[in-house]
């Protein structure tokens, strides 16, 4: 690899900001995007010196792989900012070890640890006044890689571009959230791709989504391709239930993405001395415990979703509808894990990276 010294990021800054442009209590998901992009081209087997430059569109050809064969893996993660205007990273390095491991499973280049977190804090640095301080505030992070070489051969390309791009963010989901067990289509099958953070895994689930939409649910919970019957992941979310006053998660596998809030959740549960279990959990389980009373809760864990409560599911025909509950695990697990995030309590655990 050619070795750039990665303080030599190639930087052009924008000549105005547009944060003063922005209505911050009025974001909606994904749609504003900050002054500043990172981009990294990987062409003759190297990644390329990285650059910093305004967000702009970009050209691409329109052979390029990535539009033909989906060869494309991403991020979410965020930053937040604490009352004395410090910028903190939640477990970035964790997030560089799955992109690297969704790219290979696509067979990408591997994006270097060096570059990924040298030019997440420089652009950080440049866009520090889009991010707001206070619990609720943050800003999302979209790294992800794209094959541009422009064929259409059915082959995995030869140059890619990885990029970050960031967005300020506030809930994902407003409200409680409803959900349908799927009993029909599969977001995923064993030796496939779902453990990876492929642009595809999100594509195939639209189209069940919009009829679970229509049905007035906003989520699938996908369940196991063979069977239908053990629960999985929510696409956007990974997926706890609490039975009585354990909490019950499906452990990760090639079918399901390895969430970084769902094992900091794990973890902030055992530290709250609360029982988890990591294992299959099924649709039967989950609703002898919705008609004996002991199904205290479901909620799911993402990065942009953070902790969403999950107020009913529908599994054939029939839906169930949770109670509130005194004591929420979510509400307790979800303030827990802000207050880390936003340098309100001790990181004991070492998650949070001052930029
Ligand atoms: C995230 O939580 O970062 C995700 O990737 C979900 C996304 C599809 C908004």
């Amino acid at each position: 690899m050619v070795d750039h010294k990665i303080n030599e990021i190639d930087i052009v800054k924008v000549e105005k900001s547009r944060v003063n442009e922005v209505d911050f209590d009025k974001i909606d998901f994904g749609r504003v995007f900050t002054d500043h992009m990172f981009v990294c081209d990987f062409v003759n087997g190297e990644w390329q010196q990285p650059k910093i430059m305004p967000y702009q569109p970009m050209t691409i050809e329109p052979s390029a792989r990535v539009f033909h064969y989906g060869q494309a893996v991403f991020e979410g993660m965020k930053a937040f900012k604490d009352n004395s205007d410090n910028v903190f990273l939640f477990r970035p390095e964790d997030n560089h070890e799955r992109i690297n491991k969704s790219a290979a499973r696509l067979a990408m280049p591997e994006f270097p640890k060096q570059y990924f977190l040298n030019g997440l804090t420089e652009l950080l640095k440049l866009d520090k006044a889009w991010i707001k301080s206070g619990v609720g505030n943050s800003l999302y992070i979209r790294p992800f890689i794209i094959a541009i070489e422009p064929a259409i051969s059915a082959a995995p390309a030869n140059t890619y571009r990885f990029m970050i791009i960031c967005s300020p963010a506030k809930a994902y989901y407003t409200g409680k959230v409803r959900v349908l067990f799927a009993e029909k289509y599969s977001r995923s099958a064993d030796g496939g791709v779902g453990f990876a953070k492929a642009a595809g895994n999100y594509a195939a689930q639209f189209y069940p989504t919009s009829l679970a939409q229509k049905k007035g649910f906003q989520q699938v919970i996908w369940t196991d391709a063979n069977t239908h019957e053990y629960l999985e992941e929510a696409g956007t979310m990974n997926i706890f239930f609490r039975i009585n006053d354990t909490l019950i998660t499906a452990p990760t596998n090639d079918r399901i993405l390895d969430g970084i809030t769902r094992k900091s959740i794990i973890q902030l549960a055992k530290d709250n001395d609360i029982s988890v279990e990591v294992r299959r959990i099924s649709v039967s389980e989950v609703k002898e415990a919705a008609n004996n009373g002991t199904l205290k809760e479901i909620f799911g864990t993402g990065t942009a979703a953070v902790i969403s409560p999950i107020s009913a599911f529908e599994h054939a025909e029939k839906v169930f509808e949770l109670p509130d509950v005194e004591k929420s695990y979510a509400t307790l697990l979800k303030q827990e894990l802000l207050n880390i995030q936003h340098n309100l309590t001790e990181d004991k655990h070492g998650w949070r990276l001052d930029v």
